[in-house]
């Protein structure tokens, strides 16, 4: 089945719902999610008003990390479903005009799969055993830090048949791929192509930077890492065009800059820094985190775009944030030690917001505004809980909440089989935080979300736009312009709990009319004088600015991506 129409610039517009097959929907009553059960649930993705899915690693594997210990690049995990099954959830994507992106997670593989299981009885020094890294000396490559840090004690792992040591950057199960070994490029390159061809339109690169090991190095960031990327680029843009890479380089903003190249890398990449400052900022209740790693954020190529989200699978990562900020995060967000996990936090966006509304709604807000294509992560547009009880990061990962039925709709298996527990405690329990029941809830959150969702589709500005902070007075409020082509969008944001005024200088449009886009109401006139509002807590206005005489008056700012 031929992908959508082509259109090079989609990831601009994009809005990316993520999810994993396993949590979505049990279509055979085994107890895990399946590409039938998905199907099944289609039209509320599309209904969602988003237009991407981002599926989580579906292939065989022993799943000790989820999916991410791959054993099979090119085949689907039989709890999952067939790859006949794949196929015919990509036509149907396709069909409501929704594309698809999967994960290509290359750094490296379970020990289960095949090349490893090879290299390990290969002669050392061989091309095979060289797929992945090895070492006699557990001291080589000593700058490079861990990051499974609860688990893991060092990079290295011992392998008795081999007789040598292999690298990991992530569990011990894990061993890293060779880079240097020309035959793995090809062999990468296959399986990217694989799924390529079925109709994915886009790939998730995961955990792109550490791709290639040197002395001397954080192993990290380096230029050997983005000759690959490079490679993969031009295979790709030869062969798929229109298709996407997208990376997932949880660096600060200057290390992830190079992941664009010069437009020759990814297409897109996540703002892992902004993520924790949302959180940050509403704590606060001031917006200089925000503010100010945005002024750190280096421009992108124009044929490029930010990837934002509030959360995904994993921990809410405190990587990129200082020492002091990290203290302050878990003070603020996961006082019980059962809520974090390696350097991050494991919680879902609704308990992390105390299930707090405004506040749920505020964060929403601002991952619809700030520059980038939102990424959405399944449940918490119902606000779905989370389970510290879980292991790892499972507790973030537990069935969807479709009904108050036997297992929240999720599966009609015997409950003991259900992969994990579904969530079933008051406030979050699947009885009343439920999509049946936010469905025929005109208030719901779902419907909120769905309508914030159709509001930024209205507006291109919000996702190819330009980012201009305003500097009122008031730090619990946060200002900023988004522009493009004849749009002129201003979002206001009161960080506070407590109801605020702030005065805006806007003495740039003055005579310009200002329409409050949920409302269509129009607000007063733009004056000579700063621009008063008064704003209840945790409280949000998008305004469209228009001149004297309409739109057309405006200069048109050059499209990007175009
Ligand atoms: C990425 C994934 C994470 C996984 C890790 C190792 O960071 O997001 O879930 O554990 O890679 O594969």
């Amino acid at each position: 089945m031929p992908p959508l129409p082509p259109d090079p610039s989609w990831h601009h517009d994009a809005i990316i719902y993520q999810l994993h097959v396993k949590a979505f929907r049990d279509s055979n009553r085994d107890g895990y999610g399946d590409f039938r059960g998905l199907l099944e649930k289609l039209d509320y993705i599309a209904d969602l008003g988003v237009t991407a899915v981002w599926l989580l690693p579906f292939y065989p594997s022993p799943l000790k990390d989820d999916g991410y210990d791959i054993a099979d690049y090119c085949g689907v995990h039989p709890s999952y479903g067939s790859l006949e099954d794949v196929v015919a959830f990509l036509d149907a994507a396709h069909a409501r005009g929704l594309r698809v992106i999967t994960e290509l997670v290359i750094n490296h593989t379970s020990d289960q799969h095949p090349w490893f299981q090879r290299a390990r009885l290969a002669p050392k020094g061989s091309a095979e055993r060289d797929f992945y890294v090895w070492t006699d000396d557990p001291n080589k490559y000593a700058g490079t830090r861990i990051i499974f840090t609860d688990t893991e004690s060092s990079n290295w792992a011992w392998d008795p048949t081999a007789q040598q040591f292999y690298w990991h950057r992530f569990f011990a199960h894990q061993p890293d791929l060779n880079f240097d070994n020309p035959a793995v490029l090809e062999a990468v390159l296959d399986a990217m192509r694989f799924w390529l061809r079925l109709g994915v339109d886009g790939l998730r690169l995961d955990a792109i930077p550490y791709l290639v090991e040197r002395e001397g190095t954080s192993c990290e960031n380096l230029p050997e890492t983005h000759a690959v990327l490079k490679k993969l680029r031009a295979v790709l843009d030869a062969e798929f065009p229109a298709r996407i890479f997208l990376a997932e380089a949880n660096q600060w903003p200057s290390d992830v800059r190079p992941y664009f190249g010069d437009g020759d890398e990814c297409h897109m990449a996540f703002h892992f820094p902004v993520m924790p400052r949302m959180y940050m900022a509403v704590a606060r209740e001031d917006r200089t985190p925000i503010v100010e790693i945005m002024a750190q954020t280096p421009p992108i190529p124009s044929q490029c775009q930010w990837a934002i989200f509030l959360r995904n699978h994993d921990e809410l990562t405190l990587e990129m944030v200082t020492d002091d900020e990290r203290d302050y995060m878990y003070n603020a967000y996961a006082k019980d030690p059962r809520m974090r996990v390696n350097v991050g936090i494991r919680r879902r966006l609704a308990p992390l917001m105390d299930n707090g509304r405004d506040e749920i709604e505020l964060m929403h807000a601002l991952l619809m505004s700030l520059p980038g294509s939102p990424v959405l992560y399944y449940g918490d547009e119902i606000g779905m809980g989370d389970n510290i009880y879980l292991g790892d990061r499972n507790g973030v990962r537990t069935p969807m909440q479709w009904s108050a039925d036997r297992n929240a709709g999720f599966s009609t298996a015997p409950t003991a089989a259900l992969y994990f527990p579904v969530i079933a405690d008051p406030p979050y329990g699947y009885q009343t935080v439920n999509v049946e029941a936010q469905e025929s809830t005109v208030t719901s959150l779902l419907q909120w979300v769905r309508a914030i969702v159709r509001l930024r589709r209205k507006y291109r500005a919000f996702g190819r736009g330009t980012f201009e902070p305003l500097d009122p007075a008031n730090r619990r409020v946060l200002a900023f312009l988004r522009r493009w082509d004849h749009e002129v969008i201003l979002c206001v944001n009161n960080l506070a709990r407590h109801a605020q005024y702030v005065e805006l200088d806007l003495c740039e449009f003055e005579g310009w009319s200002a329409m409050e886009l949920w409302s269509g109401q129009a607000f007063p006139t733009i004056g000579s004088n700063p621009y008063l509002l008064t704003m209840s807590g945790r409280d949000f206005l998008w305004f469209r600015l228009m001149p004297p005489g309409g739109p057309e008056r405006l200069g048109a700012i050059a499209p990007v991506g175009a």
